[in-house]
């Protein structure tokens, strides 16, 4: 493992994703005595250190956190700021100033991403790249050959071991639940694959739209915002073999041989959605396709899954928001006990449930009897893990810890994202026509087409708040 980070460089500290995000985790870090170095910000804004505090301030408690003054004093007096232009050599050596001393910085870079390169660049021109760890937001290109450009821009500075590419789907507690539970229990390990299985289904509801991020959205759409990313994380830790070895990079090489199995998407078993209204949310296009909404087939040319449809939809204004991985298990035969009327029917078909979203949970749908209703019928054994073991850590807390522990394997390999655009690839090149929906409802009708020989789209499992 990487040694720990002695400074953390954040380039873009006074911007969105600093305010939404970077300062809570942080504070929060610091709250669990795990943030232990100096935080230096870098922005074209001519701000002073008060500013960046009160910036700072302002960012931890509108995110809902409860500041405790203290916690907060020793996050502040970490806090540094460079101002400065990415694009003028003065910034780096004012950064190089801001660290010197240190030995392990991570920059980490919250900027657009066509200005890696240009800050990547200015960093290993003032010689501060050696011994650096640069972690970047995606998007990481917008198809399989801007992937490869913006990595090979970035290798003429520093190595693929310096880069950290974040998903945040990889900190979230919910995705190490995915691999924690199908590798550790022996109740699920030898049903996981295509004897038992029927299919596997990833739902990632969200009710809420674009919003105020229609220039962003407009040019990516879902397929590009979330499931060439995100959702194809899921698909990887839901299907992929156990890693070979403790070793940091055995779970990417095991996440990158699953990818390597999966064919290209079919555009015949995709079908894109777009809510009505959206276009006009401020930044998007008049006449735009881009697609709200995406279901998706895969299909895994391997050993454990041939034949084993996996089914992805999501989309914006849907009726919920809620992110879940649904295994279910192939037709149980019909039973006879002679007990009850009813014995005879067909039981449900079991299903295994882990819930990313909007907390952690596990279901597991099983065929029984209940004394209030007159025959055998789906019982569900839920677990809510915040219920178990507390409050977890939010994915950037967890993201950004790894980063400075040096821990890789919370972060995505260029191999790993260049087999997610070639899965997808044929869906940009050929992207099947876009179909209205109503805000409030589960996409266009003709979705609920594409896993229908295999029984429909099953849930979101939606979590009662009464309970
Ligand atoms: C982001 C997308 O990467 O992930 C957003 O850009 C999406 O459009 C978000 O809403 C979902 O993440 P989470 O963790 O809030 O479910």
């Amino acid at each position: 493992m990487a040694a720990t980070a002695d400074v953390l460089v954040v380039f873009g500290i006074t911007g969105d994703l600093a305010r939404v995000m970077t300062f809570r985790s942080l504070y929060r870090l610091e709250r669990r005595g795990l943030l232990d170095c100096p935080v230096v910000g870098v922005a074209v804004d001519d701000w002073t250190l008060e500013q960046l505090e009160t910036r700072a301030r302002d960012s931890i408690v509108a995110t809902g956190e409860t500041l405790d003054e203290e916690v907060f004093a020793r996050f502040i007096g970490r806090l540094s700021y460079v101002q400065g232009d990415f694009g003028d050599a003065a910034t780096f050596s004012g950064v190089g100033e801001a660290i010197a001393g240190t030995s392990n910085p991570v920059f980490y870079l919250e900027i657009p991403p066509f200005l890696f390169g240009t800050v990547v660049k200015g960093l290993a021109g003032a010689g501060l790249t050696k011994s650096a760890r640069v972690v970047v937001e995606k998007p990481f290109g917008h198809d399989l050959e801007s992937a490869k450009a913006l990595a090979a821009e970035l290798h003429q500075y520093i190595d693929e071991e310096q880069l950290y590419r974040i998903d945040h789907y990889l900190g979230k507690m919910g995705y190490e639940e995915i691999l924690y539970l199908r590798f550790a229990n022996t109740v699920l390990q030898p049903l996981w694959n295509r004897g038992y299985v029927e299919c596997v289904e990833i739902t990632m509801a969200e009710a809420f739209g674009v919003d105020d991020r229609g220039h962003f959205y407009d040019p990516v759409g879902a397929l590009r915002d979330v499931v060439v990313n995100h959702l194809m994380q899921v698909v990887a830790a839901a299907a992929m073999e156990p890693p070979s070895s403790n070793d940091r990079d055995a779970l990417r090489d095991a996440q990158v041989a699953l990818l390597r199995a999966v064919k290209p998407a079919d555009p015949a078993h995709c079908v894109r959605g777009q809510h009505e209204g959206y276009q006009d949310v401020d930044g998007v296009r008049r006449g735009s396709t881009t697609e709200t909404y995406v279901a998706l087939r895969l299909e895994i040319d391997n050993w454990r899954w041939d034949g084993v449809p996996f089914y992805i939809r999501t989309g914006k204004r849907l009726p919920v928001t809620q992110t879940e991985l649904r295994v279910v298990f192939r037709e149980p035969q019909p039973v006879h006990l002679g007990l009850e009327p009813g014995d005879d029917r067909l039981p449900v078909r079991d299903e295994f449930v882990v819930k990313l979203d909007p907390s952690t949970g596990a279901r597991l749908v099983v065929d029984a009897h209940r004394a209030d209703s007159e025959g055998p019928q789906a019982v569900t054994l839920d677990v809510e893990f915040a219920d178990e073991g507390g409050e977890a850590p939010t994915p950037y807390e967890v993201l950004l810890h790894a980063a400075l522990l040096g821990d890789a394997s919370r972060f995505k390999r260029q191999d790993v994202v260049e087999e997610c655009w070639r899965i997808m690839q044929p869906l940009l090149d050929d992207p099947p026509p876009v179909h209205p929906y109503a805000p409030g409802t589960w996409g266009p009708a003709i979705a609920a087409t594409l896993p229908a020989d295999h029984g429909g789209w099953e849930g979101p499992w939606i979590v009662d708040p009464s309970h």
